[in-house]
């Protein structure tokens, strides 16, 4: 073999390693790859991982470690080129020995690592006597960034009187720096503000309940939480963020009356469904919590009624059935209020109800006469000459002074005047004979005046029937039937009323009488 041949044998193996797939390989290797992968496929490369440290200043060019070819005899004739991301600006190489500085301050946050490739020529050919490697410099972090609370400030709500341990809510910090590298962006959570109430776990943000709280006591609390990175060393950044957390309400306390007892007033003349008052029980829970309904207990709830007023949580006394002051003057009745809705947990700590006692004083009023009878029924016979007694009404004052009476009949101006009633007892007179054949009935009303107040001023009526006296000619015998009702009592003529019958007529008449006890 001679020499050419020898020279053109390496030359195309060399060209045949140029064009080799492992090359190619190499160029798209994905740069994320270490630098042990380079190492492994260039042995020709000899290096250390390059890192460059963010955020450093120097006037002079910073070494970061060097590029050497094993072919390298150290006897100047390679000469090492740099091109790629920053090459020459950023960072700069040492031609003759492969040392890498950089001269710019660098920012991880906005470049984490460049791309570079490096050459290696030999002076005297200008051939490369290592392929063209591509290799990385990482941008290594400091803690330039401090935590961030990117969606505070919070607002949480919690139950009130939550166990110890309930989780409120969770804060979250972000932290700018390389969570991979180094303690930059590893957080730490603590409480500034809001002990003994809550406590907030160190590596989760999550925000506890530390002890039970009652919402009436107080209902909104303000946490104030740091973030610190270096988990929380020295030359840590720290945030702070604010939690309001709002306690909501639950059913834990019962109505309370606002007072043991009530005095109220009614007036007998008050009729059916008068407001008599109020009573109020206190609730210190807030909505559905606080809703309660009112009851009456006891032998006076035929008399009083009491309903719950919705809008204003009272509770409205009404009377339900008159009330006579010469029969009761005063009454006691036992209101009870219990809560609409109630929370079973509490119920072992007593029944969510009260009660408390009203007295209701009946009042008297000036009352008019009352009559014996709504109706009276009297008869006379015909005939009979002017000044007859006919019969007596009575009325009396109900009120205690039982105040005198003056009777008078209302008469009707177009009629006649045909009774008179004397005004101290209540007899009437006729004031002239009355002939039943030009009327058979006189229906008159009489009324009855305290002679105190006139105003109080009662009516009734006075049905008075004239008695055939036979002055015609007999057509049919009269008939009478007197009787007895067998349940009347002596003296209780006045409580019966009768319904007349007629049997008979043509002219001549006779009623049959019936008992209506
Ligand atoms: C009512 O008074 C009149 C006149 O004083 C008297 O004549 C009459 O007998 C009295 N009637 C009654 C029922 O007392
Ligand atoms: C009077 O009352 C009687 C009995 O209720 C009745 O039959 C009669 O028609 C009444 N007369 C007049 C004029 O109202």
């Amino acid at each position: 073999m001679n020499c050419s041949v020898l020279l053109s044998l390496m030359l195309i193996l060399v060209q045949l390693w140029l064009c080799s797939p492992h090359m190619q390989n190499h160029s798209t290797q994905n740069t994320d790859r270490t630098f042990t992968a380079v190492r492994r496929v260039k042995r020709g490369w000899v290096w250390e991982p390059l890192f460059a440290t963010e955020e450093q200043t120097s006037m002079v060019p910073v070494y970061i470690g060097q590029l050497k070819s094993d072919l390298d005899k150290q006897d100047g004739n390679l000469k090492y080129l740099l091109t790629g991301e920053g090459a020459g600006s950023i960072f700069i190489i040492d031609e003759n020995n492969g040392k890498i500085y950089v001269t710019q301050k660098l920012d991880r946050e906005k470049k984490a690592f460049y791309t570079l490739r490096a050459q290696a020529i030999k002076r005297s050919t200008q051939l490369p006597v290592e392929p063209e490697s591509e290799f990385v410099i990482k941008v290594r972090d400091v803690n330039d960034h401090e935590p961030q609370f990117l969606d505070g400030p919070y607002v949480a709500t919690v139950p009130e009187m939550s166990p110890e341990g309930t989780s409120v809510t969770q804060v979250t910090a972000t932290d700018g720096d390389d969570p991979s590298y180094g303690n930059s962006a590893r957080l730490l959570y603590s409480l500034i503000q809001g002990q003994p109430y809550f406590s907030v776990e160190p590596k989760t943000g999550v925000i506890r309940m530390a002890s039970q709280m009652d919402r009436e006591t107080k209902d909104q609390y303000l946490v104030i939480i740091q973030a610190k990175d270096m988990v929380g060393q020295t030359g840590a950044f720290s945030a702070t963020t604010t939690v309001t957390i709002n306690l909501s309400d639950i059913n834990d306390n019962p109505p309370k009356f606002q007072q043991r007892l009530y005095y109220m007033n009614v007036s007998e003349e008050a009729p059916v469904g008068t407001t008599i008052g109020k009573v109020f029980a206190e609730d210190s829970d807030i909505g559905e919590n606080a809703a309660m309904n009112y009851f009456i207990e006891g032998d006076s709830s035929d008399i009083f009624d009491i309903i719950t007023d919705n809008k204003t949580q009272e509770g409205i006394i009404l009377l339900k059935k008159r009330v006579d002051y010469e029969i009761k003057r005063r009454y006691s009745i036992e209101a009870k209020v219990v809560n609409r809705y109630i929370d079973e947990r509490f119920l072992e700590e007593g029944p969510f109800e009260d009660k408390t006692i009203v007295k209701i004083n009946v009042e008297d009023a000036d009352e008019p006469p009352v009559f014996t009878l709504e109706n009276y029924v009297m008869e006379i016979a015909e005939g009979a000459m002017g000044g007859s007694l006919v019969g007596v009404v009575t009325a009396r004052d109900p009120d205690d002074d039982d105040c005198p009476v003056r009777y008078s009949i209302v008469h009707d101006m177009h009629l006649k005047r045909l009774f008179s009633i004397n005004e101290h007892n209540g007899t009437i007179i006729t004031t002239k004979p009355l002939d039943r054949e030009i009327a058979s009935w006189h229906n008159i009303t009489v009324t009855a005046t305290e002679t105190k107040n006139p105003e109080k001023i009662s009516e009734a009526n006075v049905y008075i029937q004239v008695l055939d006296v036979n002055d015609h000619a007999p057509e049919f015998p009269k008939y009478y039937e007197t009787f007895v009702c067998e349940n009347a009592v002596s003296g209780q003529i006045t409580q019966l009323e009768f319904s007349q019958q007629k049997v008979a007529s043509g002219g001549k008449s006779s009623f049959l009488s019936t008992c209506q006890s």
